[in-house]
């Protein structure tokens, strides 16, 4: 059996672009695949966060994952900072990762394009920990949303100069982009990823939004004056973007949706597509109640980061070996 592995950080509320870009894909493949899945709670740090926030986050994520339908009998779900190889094998490969590649980073380019201060060094070393995450447990593939492929890719490179230099010591990951919705943009403005950090609030739909708040975001989501329906990411970003949603979470293919809503108004659309995400959201809550007064979190995790732990313990002793740490049998 193949492996895949993803993770999310728990910085802020999950977003329906995180749910369509990435945990979609998490449970449709928990059959197919041997799963990892993990809170990245070591990345979080690489800005500050408050702890106690932190903490809600984390606990948060963990229930959601289980209520978007992550079995715990399929999948090893982990805490990153339980496993403390992360943090070893990410120094491992930070010291083989060149400043340049991490200069070319887009995430790290964009925030230093904006002039942000206080960038830590932590934030520009982060796509190494990332590698760390994936080649430790030999991932065969990586399911992400559009914005984390150049992340990946670093890791496939890091994971070809370790084995070129070393002998072989990791497997070479791919990242999975789903077809549709690999990057989910704000309603406020459709050019622009959704994400847990938009200062408008009516841009992004969180997991945990009141169902009827979030029918009311699509409802006041931004369009354009072509009043017609197509799938046309460049010149109608905000309808596409409906049409991304719609289609992620009802099934129904783009084409037959645009079809169907040939003659129909934007009114209409934003009808449907909000009906469907009130349904989508009023489900996933129910079960999120559900797992979170049944306490089961921790009992998962701890199961979770014995089975991480001791795989990554035996991937970084055998790394440790090739790099000749290893002194006493
Ligand atoms: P994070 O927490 O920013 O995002 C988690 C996942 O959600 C996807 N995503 C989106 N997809 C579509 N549309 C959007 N608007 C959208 N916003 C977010 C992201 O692409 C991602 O798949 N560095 C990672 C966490 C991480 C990781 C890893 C992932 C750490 N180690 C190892 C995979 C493998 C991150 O910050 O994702």
């Amino acid at each position: 059996m193949q492996t895949m592995l993803s993770g999310i950080k728990p910085t802020g509320r999950l977003t329906l672009g995180n749910y369509i870009g990435a945990i979609r894909q998490f449970v449709e493949y928990q059959d197919e695949y041997e799963m990892y899945i993990f809170i990245a709670n070591l990345h979080a740090i690489t800005v500050a966060e408050d702890p106690t926030e932190l903490k809600r986050n984390t606990k948060d994520l963990i229930a959601l994952y289980l209520a978007c339908g992550l079995d715990p009998q399929k999948v090893t779900l982990f805490l990153q900072s339980d496993v403390h190889q992360h943090a070893e094998l990410g120094w491992m490969l930070t010291c083989h990762t060149y400043m340049g590649e991490l200069q070319r980073m887009t995430q790290y380019k964009d925030k230093t394009a904006k002039g942000e201060t206080g960038i830590t060094a932590g934030l520009f070393t982060y796509p190494c920990l990332m590698a760390a995450d994936i080649l430790m447990y030999d991932a065969d593939f990586v399911p992400v949303g559009v914005d984390q492929k150049q992340h990946v890719e670093l890791a496939r490179d890091l994971a070809e100069r370790f084995n070129n230099r070393y002998g072989e010591t990791f497997r070479i990951p791919q990242p999975l982009t789903p077809k549709v919705g690999a990057k989910i943009y704000s309603l406020q403005n459709p050019t622009k990823k959704m994400s847990k950090s938009e200062a408008n609030p009516k841009g992004t739909i969180d997991l945990l939004d009141d169902p009827a708040q979030a029918r009311n975001k699509i409802k006041s989501a931004v369009t354009d004056s072509l009043g017609v329906i197509n799938y046309d990411p460049q010149n109608q970003p905000g309808v596409s973007n409906l049409l991304m949603i719609h289609s992620s979470l009802s099934g129904e293919s783009i084409d037959a949706i645009v079809e169907r809503y040939q003659g129909k108004g934007y009114g209409e659309l934003k009808k449907e597509v909000g009906d469907i995400v009130f349904d989508f959201l009023s489900d996933l809550q129910k079960r999120y109640k559900e797992i979170v007064a049944s306490g089961v979190i921790e009992e998962v995790l701890r199961e979770g980061n014995a089975k991480a732990s001791r795989i990554a313990e035996k991937k970084v002793r055998k790394v440790k070996k090739k790099l000749g740490f290893q002194i006493l049998k």
